[in-house]
């Protein structure tokens, strides 16, 4: 898990289910009021902006693909592109212990909590893909852009102006099974 929250001072957790929406909670009041957060595009080294850019790209062109795949019942390239997401995801890549380092102190906590979201996202894109499941691929597809829109409105406003101000809900980027609707239920 990406995110210490401390929830000590909060009751005890009724179990591994409730800790998970304590801290989904948590990050929702840390989300909403970062929203109109400070961009992090300023905070990021030269190299690690490229990496990002690169990588959003890549992820973009695969969502154009999956979206194609997907409604045509192409069930093996929603598999295959769920699947690439997954592993172009940032944080995954062979970034040095320097540059995560450098990712971490950079970002804060709700954005690395997108990221992740997203990254669980696609994981269950791919598998829902294999399982040629048409309705979970919809589904997902839809909870993934809206993590896309949700970071984007929240910490990318410098370059993404028409997402400033924007009303976007707050549970978008957030991780499905903190939502209590993980489409996996
Ligand atoms: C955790 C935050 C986060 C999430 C989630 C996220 N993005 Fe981004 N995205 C960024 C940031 C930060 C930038 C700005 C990069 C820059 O310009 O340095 C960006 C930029 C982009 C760009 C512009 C790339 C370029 O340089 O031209 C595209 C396209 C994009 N994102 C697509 C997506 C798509 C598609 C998704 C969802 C499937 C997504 N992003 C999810 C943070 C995020």
């Amino acid at each position: 898990m990406l995110s210490p929250l401390s929830s000590r001072s909060l009751t005890p957790a009724p179990g591994r289910r409730g800790a998970l929406v304590l801290a989904t909670l948590v990050a929702l009041v840390a989300s909403a009021s970062s929203l109109a957060a400070d961009p992090v595009r300023p905070e990021l080294t030269p190299k690690l902006q490229g990496l990002l850019q690169k990588e959003m790209l890549q992820i973009e062109q695969a969502m154009q693909e999956v979206y194609s795949a997907m409604l045509q019942g192409r069930h093996a390239v929603v598999a295959e592109k769920g699947q690439a997401i997954h592993d172009s995801f940032i944080l995954e890549q062979s970034l040095t212990d320097e540059d995560r380092q450098d990712l971490k102190a950079a970002v804060p906590q709700a954005f690395l909590q997108m990221d992740a979201t997203l990254h669980e996202l696609s994981a269950s894109l791919a598998e829902a893909g294999q399982a040629q499941d048409t309705a979970r691929q919809v589904a997902l597809y839809g909870r993934m852009t809206e993590s896309c829109v949700a970071c984007h409105g929240a910490y990318v406003t410098d370059r993404f102006e028409g997402l400033e101000g924007a009303d976007i809900p707050a549970g978008w980027g957030m991780a499905p099974s903190a939502q209590g609707n993980d489409p996996q239920d």
